[in-house]
């Protein structure tokens, strides 16, 4: 497919990883990353960030104003050295639902774009995760991956790596804050996540961490498994 105008792809090999919360997008992006020796980006955590400095100051993530002034206020200098994103506040289900809120408003949306495309754009390329990597950001992308799995699922994995941490969860509540979150990024009207039309869908429902990435290392190698 060929790739869209923006500048330095011929040389870089781009990985798209999209899909809902918890479905285990984020380790094995990570993982992809480390085996093919690309960067990687977790782009949640920009809108997390967003969301969250929106929330610390005081302000409503779904107001507009303050969250687009969020958006444009944030360095990408400081971005690109990793350790903003590194913040452990920005991994509580609060940042998480204040970034799903921020990321409803498109001119939040459009002053992220550059840096992700900028971050894909580099040497020697990089696996981004989020939910419009494949759609928006870069439709041009070598390999798209759609990972998801039910949302009973994607609530125990949430609800087991929270208490893991030490932190106070119910199961009842983890699993309606993940259904809201799936309604909003699916239904809003700027970048809604769908898996791209050239994604593989990826369920990982009944598949451990292993057998994601080996599925998608065959994916992305172009040797498809039968089972899919
Ligand atoms: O992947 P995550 O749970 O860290 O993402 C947090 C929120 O950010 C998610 O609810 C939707 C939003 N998001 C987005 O709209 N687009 C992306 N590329 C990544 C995340």
């Amino acid at each position: 497919m060929p790739r869209p105008a923006f500048e330095g792809h011929l040389k870089t090999m781009i990985i798209a990883i999209d899909g809902p919360a918890a479905a285990g997008k984020g380790t094995l992006a990570r993982r992809l990353a480390a085996h093919f020796g690309l960067n990687y980006l977790d782009t949640g955590g920009l809108y997390r960030l967003v969301g969250w400095t929106v929330v610390r100051s005081g302000g409503d993530p779904a107001d507009p104003a303050s969250a687009t002034a969020a958006a444009r206020a944030l360095d990408p200098a400081a971005l690109a050295d990793g350790r903003l994103l590194a913040d452990p506040a920005l991994r509580a289900e609060g940042a998480g639902q204040a970034a799903s809120k921020v990321a409803a408003i498109g001119t939040v949306r459009e002053a992220l774009l550059d840096f992700q495309r900028a971050f894909a754009d580099r040497d020697p390329g990089a696996v981004l995760d989020g939910r419009d990597i494949g759609t928006v950001v870069c439709p041009g992308a070598d390999a798209k991956l759609f990972v998801t799995a039910s949302v009973e699922c994607r609530a125990a994995r949430r609800l087991k790596e929270l208490l893991d941490k030490g932190e106070q969860a119910i199961g009842e509540r983890v699993l309606e804050e993940m259904r809201e979150r799936d309604a909003r990024d699916r239904a809003r009207s700027v970048a809604p996540l769908v898996p791209a039309a050239d994604a593989v869908v990826l369920d990982t429902t009944e598949l451990d961490a292993d057998a994601v990435f080996a599925k998608a290392v065959a994916i992305i190698s172009g040797r498809r498994p039968a089972s899919l």
